[in-house]
């Protein structure tokens, strides 16, 4: 089939590679012409694994195509897909004005029927608002159109097997034929399909995300309870997580959730309820727990370290989690602004998302080549993205090269007993 894609980020970008690997004629579309430009030269703009073979590969077939023209994207496909970004106001809402924008000109653009899917992340009743753009906009009253919904619950890092092996697919249609279009659009994926009405597929997405990161929550506030019983959060979790009502993922106790999703996805959700006259308290209470979770990680540091202005500090990670470069929202920086803000002397290192952090914490702190030289005469090394790299450092030697040998698991990625043996004051989050 005929596929538009218009935003080429971690959604679009993955969706339109994907959907081409499957055999359907795919054209991207982004007004970052830069962005464009380096794309068609098979530069990916963000760290994904397996997406720049994917593009590449798809490019190269003719299967993918990119540009920056809406319109040219509208005249080639019958189904576009609404992928721009909906960053969060101040307030937590989401901003919709891209949506908006694209939606306009789609409408602009059509001249025969097309199927509008709503592929970004967007609070319920969207669809409502971009099919009135569109019956406004739309140049010729008499061409017809639908609207959906089609939410994605791709997991950075691991964008493209989400993609291929799908729990679900959710589709928000209003029409037989837009149904009839999606259904045919998903079925080499040969994964369940959910198929409801718009608002009910746009709630999917927000409750999903937000139950999610309750559950990170839930399981980070009963790790502070082991830290004061004396009990262990990962036996616990383990034992939690054996009963299949519960389900042992996302049940990793640790610095709290990150990335561009969750934290946005909570916040909007939040906002939706208000503004639709339910306060939903669980909510702001996963939010609160998830800040909390830093600065515990923090005050662990400083009940280690005693005068922290003369300390130097380690941190090891720093994009949000691991196999992505992605910073935004990580963990990482609030926790270094809290540790600098007592004084602390902050060195870093991270297997990708360096450059991405240059550009935030400038000079800030000092960038490390490899965790070795970042351990290098600090008073503590604190683990706050779990990379596999770091699950076999050479102790011994870092040990050698620490002032202190303090290690704060930020991740519980260590063994307690053994890094006990090797010399090290550990402390973890929730280890016994
Ligand atoms: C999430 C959702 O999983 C995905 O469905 C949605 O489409 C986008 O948002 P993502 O944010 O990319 O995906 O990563 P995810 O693996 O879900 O982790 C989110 C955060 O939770 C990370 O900061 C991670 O460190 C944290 N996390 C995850 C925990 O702290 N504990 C866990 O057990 C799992």
């Amino acid at each position: 089939m005929n596929i538009c894609i218009i935003g080429t980020g971690y959604v679009g970008l993955v969706s339109g590679a994907c959907f081409a690997d499957l055999g359907h004629n795919v054209i991207c579309i982004d007004n970052d012409k830069k962005k464009i430009k380096k794309l068609k030269k098979g530069i990916m703009p963000i760290y994904e694994p397996g997406l720049e073979e994917l593009v590449r590969r798809n490019l190269k077939n003719g299967r993918l195509k990119l540009g920056s023209n809406i319109k040219e994207g509208v005249k080639a496909s019958e189904i576009i897909f609404i992928a721009v970004g909906t960053p969060s106001k101040e307030n937590g809402e989401a901003d919709l004005t891209f949506v908006e924008n694209v939606s306009r000109e789609i409408a602009r653009s059509m001249t025969s029927y097309r199927l509008i899917v709503e592929k970004s992340t967007v609070p319920v009743n969207t669809g409502e608002w971009v099919e009135h753009i569109i019956r406004v906009f739309k140049r010729n009253k008499a061409v017809p159109f639908d609207v959906a919904s089609n939410p994605e619950f791709l997991r950075e890092g691991s964008g493209i097997e989400d993609f291929m092996h799908p729990d679900r697919i959710v589709i928000g249609v209003k029409s037989k034929k837009a149904r009839a279009i999606l259904v045919e659009l998903y079925k080499g994926l040969n994964a369940p399909i959910v198929v409801t009405d718009i608002k009910s597929a746009e709630i999917i997405k927000h409750a999903s995300n937000s139950f999610l990161a309750t559950k990170i929550s839930f399981i980070n506030a009963v790790s502070n309870i082991c830290d004061k019983a004396g009990a262990d959060i990962v036996e616990v979790a383990r034992g939690v997580g054996l009963d299949r009502r519960i389900g042992k993922e996302f049940l990793r106790a640790g610095i709290g959730f990150g990335g561009s999703c969750f934290p946005k996805d909570l916040a909007a959700f939040m906002r939706i309820s208000d503004n639709l006259g339910y306060e939903f308290g669980l909510l702001e209470e996963a939010q609160r727990i998830n800040y909390n979770q830093k600065r515990l990680v923090v005050k662990k540091i400083t009940d280690h370290l005693w005068n922290i202005p003369a300390k130097t500090i380690t941190i090891l990670g720093l994009s949000f989690k691991p196999d992505t470069d992605d910073m935004r929202e990580a963990p990482s920086i609030d926790i270094i602004s809290m540790l600098r803000k007592e004084g602390a002397r902050i060195k870093v290192y991270d297997p990708e998302a360096m450059q991405k952090a240059k550009a935030l914490f400038k000079r800030d702190v000092e960038f490390c080549a490899d965790p070795y030289r970042a351990a290098k005469n600090s008073d503590c090394l604190v683990v706050v993205t779990e990379w596999n790299e770091f699950k076999d450092l050479d102790f011994k030697k870092i040990k050698k090269l620490m002032r202190q040998p303090i290690i704060i698991d930020g991740r519980n990625i260590y063994d307690p007993g053994r890094m006990r043996k090797l010399g090290f004051t550990y402390v973890g989050i929730g280890r016994r």
